[in-house]
């Protein structure tokens, strides 16, 4: 028998798809707005990839990293970029429309609101370069999608991602390895600083933070709380630059051990476990393996922190299934989980007790605590 939900949802897209409901809708002054706001949303959902160029294109000719200095014309402007007047006059146009950049009176140009909290932030600007690739992937989605996990651009650059998210050894020498590893680093601050706000380490012996990368979260979690014992875990060659990095900024206090969450043990003597954007790269059984690895490596009464964007997040449902879920078809493994699928997955590892403590842009990340 159909629901009503089913017979609902029907009878709703009957209406909305009529042409004549749309004109009617348009004249009601009482709905009117509702229907601007959908138009409004319909137009950015057809065209965001123009204001993604925009923000690409202001970020390479070198705008933001110019007027983050001081305010320019839109001749030094162009100079800089090797643009002609005209179409600097084009790209100012477009990204003032996105706030990146704002007219002064005297003709210059300086940074929009947008623009100014982009100039330095190294992890946005860093993402902006590496999107290169996954775009490039999706200039035929329909395409990648038919290619299977794994196939394209994204891939093939960053082998080594997909190679580590699939458990095949990585290669150490191959600029990948390095400018992966790098791109993870300049992104974690913004990561960092989510958790660190939400959740006081203080009250922890010592933390393992599992795929670590090369401790860019375990040199944040140091600095603030510098008593904690500190453990990092991650495949030996990214292990082994770890403990270089660490040790050239003065932190060899911190323990770095080589290894797979796929085949090995984790280390024990941890009273908290750290996962941060570890989760959401790899298949169902890859993550119950690992979370039933971090409750064996946990004492009862300890905690594992898993970390990352997530599926279903209010107000950022597209950075879920839309974004994250073609970033990790493009990539080869893993996808984008709710929060309460990551809530099964720890019990039926073992956890009893798992809660959400808020972070203050879940949009960046979010926090799961369960207790083993
Ligand atoms: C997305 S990065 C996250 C790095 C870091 N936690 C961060 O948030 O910046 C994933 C990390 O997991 C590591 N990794 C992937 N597969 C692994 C495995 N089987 N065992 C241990 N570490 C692994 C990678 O080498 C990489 O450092």
């Amino acid at each position: 028998m159909t629901s009503l939900r089913t017979r609902w949802l029907l009878g709703r897209n009957r209406v909305l798809s009529d042409p004549a409901f749309q004109r009617w809708s348009l004249r009601l002054p009482l709905i009117r707005g509702v229907a601007r706001r959908e138009a409004a949303a319909m137009f950015r959902n057809m065209t965001g990839f123009v204001n993604t160029k925009t923000v690409t294109a202001t970020v390479d000719a070198g705008v933001l990293a110019t007027l983050i200095e001081a305010p320019a014309d839109v001749a030094t402007l162009a100079a800089g970029a090797e643009l002609s007047d005209e179409a600097m006059a084009r790209l100012l146009a477009a990204a003032a429309s996105l706030d990146l950049v704002e007219a002064l009176d005297d003709g210059r140009w300086t940074l929009g609101e947008r623009g100014a909290a982009l100039a330095r932030n190294r992890g946005a600007l860093a993402m902006i370069e590496h999107h290169k690739l996954f775009y490039a992937d999706l200039a035929d989605p329909l395409a990648m999608l038919r290619g299977g996990r794994g196939g394209g651009e994204l891939a093939r650059f960053w082998s080594y991602a997909g190679a580590a998210a699939r458990g095949e050894p990585a290669d150490p020498d191959d600029p990948g390895t390095q400018a992966y590893s790098a791109l993870m680093a300049a992104s974690q601050p913004m990561v960092a600083e989510q958790v660190l706000a939400a959740w006081n380490f203080g009250r922890h012996r010592r933390l393992l933070d599992v795929g670590g990368g090369h401790g860019a979260f375990l040199s944040a979690v140091a600095g603030a709380h510098p008593g904690l014992e500190l453990m990092l875990f991650d495949l030996p060659p990214v292990a082994a630059a770890a403990r270089q990095v660490l040790a050239d900024r003065g932190l060899a206090r911190i323990a770095v051990h080589g290894g797979s969450f796929r085949d090995d043990p984790l280390p024990g003597g941890a009273d908290a476990i750290s996962l941060v954007r570890i989760c959401h790269d790899h298949d169902d059984g890859v993550v119950e393996q690992l979370l039933a690895r971090a409750h064996a490596a946990l004492p009862p009464g300890g905690q594992l922190l898993l970390t990352e964007p997530m599926a279903g997040t209010r107000g950022a449902e597209s950075m879920g299934d839309a974004y994250f879920g073609f970033y990790l078809w493009a990539m080869g493994s893993g996808r984008p989980r709710t929060a309460k699928v990551y809530r099964a997955m720890l019990q039926k590892a073992g956890f009893r007790r798992v809660r959400e403590v808020a972070t203050a842009l879940p949009l960046v990340t979010r926090l799961l605590v369960a207790t083993a």
